[in-house]
C-alpha cells in the first residue's frame, strides 16, 4: 500500500528514544521528512543521525511555550511547510491521589495537556491555510480507562481526548485531520517505571515501540483521509469498554 507520505514534512516531539524515536524512524522509512525535538542534546543528536537525510533536531522543553513557538518556526524556516504533527512528551509520576501535590498535578497539565496545546497553536494555522495536515497526540490507554495507581496520566490525558475531538470538528473543514493515539503498555524507558501486569493483556504480551509507530504512520498517511476525531488504543486488548 503507497502510504502517500513521501516529501511530507513531520514534526515529532519528544523523539529522542522511545514512542517519539519509534514514530520519527517509521515516518522517515515511508520517505518523510523528519523534524525531531527533546531536552536532552545527546541522544537528539544520535536518533538524527539514525533518521538520516535532512533531519532536522533541537533542544525544546515541550512544557516551555516559546521553545515550542519557535521550534515549529525554525522547522517551517527550514522545510517550508509542515504537513504532520505527531504530539508527544514524558510522562507523570506513578501516584495515587493521596500522595499527589498541587505541584504535581500542575506539572502534569504541563507536561501532557498544556504542550499539546502549544504545538496545536503553533502549526494548525499553517495547516489550515494550506488545507491539508494531520495533528496526531500520542496519550495512553489510560484516556479510555482509567489506570490504577496513575492518577496524574488518567486525568491529565484526557483533556487531550477532549482537546483532540473539538478541534476535529473544527479543523475537518479545513482538510485537517486531528486524532489521537492511546498506547498500552509498550517496552520503552518508561515501562520500568510503571507496575505493569502482563496477564491482564490479552494479547499476553507488551508491545513493541514500533506496533505504536505502525498506527501513527497509518494516520499520517493519505490512506486515512476520512478518519479524523478518534482516539485509538493499540494496546493488545487491554481496555475492556465496547
Ligand atoms: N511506554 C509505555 O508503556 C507507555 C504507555 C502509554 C503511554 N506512554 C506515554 O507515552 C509517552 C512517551 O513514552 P515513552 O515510553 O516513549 O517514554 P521514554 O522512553 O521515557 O521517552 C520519553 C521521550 O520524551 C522526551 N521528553 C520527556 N519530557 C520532555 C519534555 N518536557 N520536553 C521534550 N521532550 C521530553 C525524552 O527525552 P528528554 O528526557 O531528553 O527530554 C524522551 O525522548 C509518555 O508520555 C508516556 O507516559 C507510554
Amino acid at each position: 500500500m503507497d502510504l502517500g507520505l513521501t516529501g511530507r514534512v513531520a514534526v515529532v516531539a519528544a523523539a529522542s528514544q522511545g514512542l517519539g524515536k519509534a514514530v520519527a524512524l517509521a515516518l522517515a522509512a515511508e520517505g518523510a521528512r523528519l523534524a525531531i525535538c527533546a531536552r536532552g542534546e545527546e541522544a537528539l543528536r544520535s536518533t538524527s543521525a539514525e533518521i538520516g537525510g535532512d533531519a532536522f533536531a533541537e533542544v525544546v522543553d515541550v512544557t516551555v511555550e516559546p521553545q515550542v513557538r519557535g521550534f515549529v518556526a525554525r522547522v517551517l524556516e527550514r522545510f517550508g511547510r509542515i504537513d504532520i504533527c505527531v504530539t508527544n512528551a514524558g510522562g507523570p509520576p506513578a501516584k495515587r491521589f493521596e500522595n499527589t501535590s498541587l505541584e504535581d498535578w500542575r506539572s502534569a497539565v504541563d507536561l501532557n495537556f498544556m504542550s499539546t496545546l502549544y504545538f496545536a497553536r503553533a502549526v494548525l494555522p499553517h495547516m489550515q491555510e494550506r488545507r491539508w495536515g494531520r495533528l496526531i497526540t500520542l496519550t495512553s490507554m489510560a484516556v479510555l480507562q482509567p489506570v490504577d495507581g496513575l492518577i496524574l496520566s488518567n486525568s491529565a490525558r484526557s483533556a487531550v481526548r477532549g482537546l483532540v475531538k473539538s478541534l476535529s470538528n473544527e479543523y475537518a473543514p479545513y482538510n485537517v485531520l486531528v486524532n489521537n493515539v492511546c498506547p498500552g503498555y509498550t517496552a520503552t524507558e518508561r515501562l520500568k517505571k510503571l507496575d505493569v501486569r502482563v496477564s491482564e493483556i490479552p494479547l499476553g504480551r507488551i508491545a513493541t515501540p514500533e506496533e505504536i509507530a505502525s498506527a501513527v504512520v497509518f494516520l499520517a498517511s493519505e490512506r486515512a483521509s476520512y478518519i479524523t476525531g478518534i482516539s485509538i488504543p493499540v494496546d493488545g486488548g487491554w481496555t475492556k469498554a465496547l
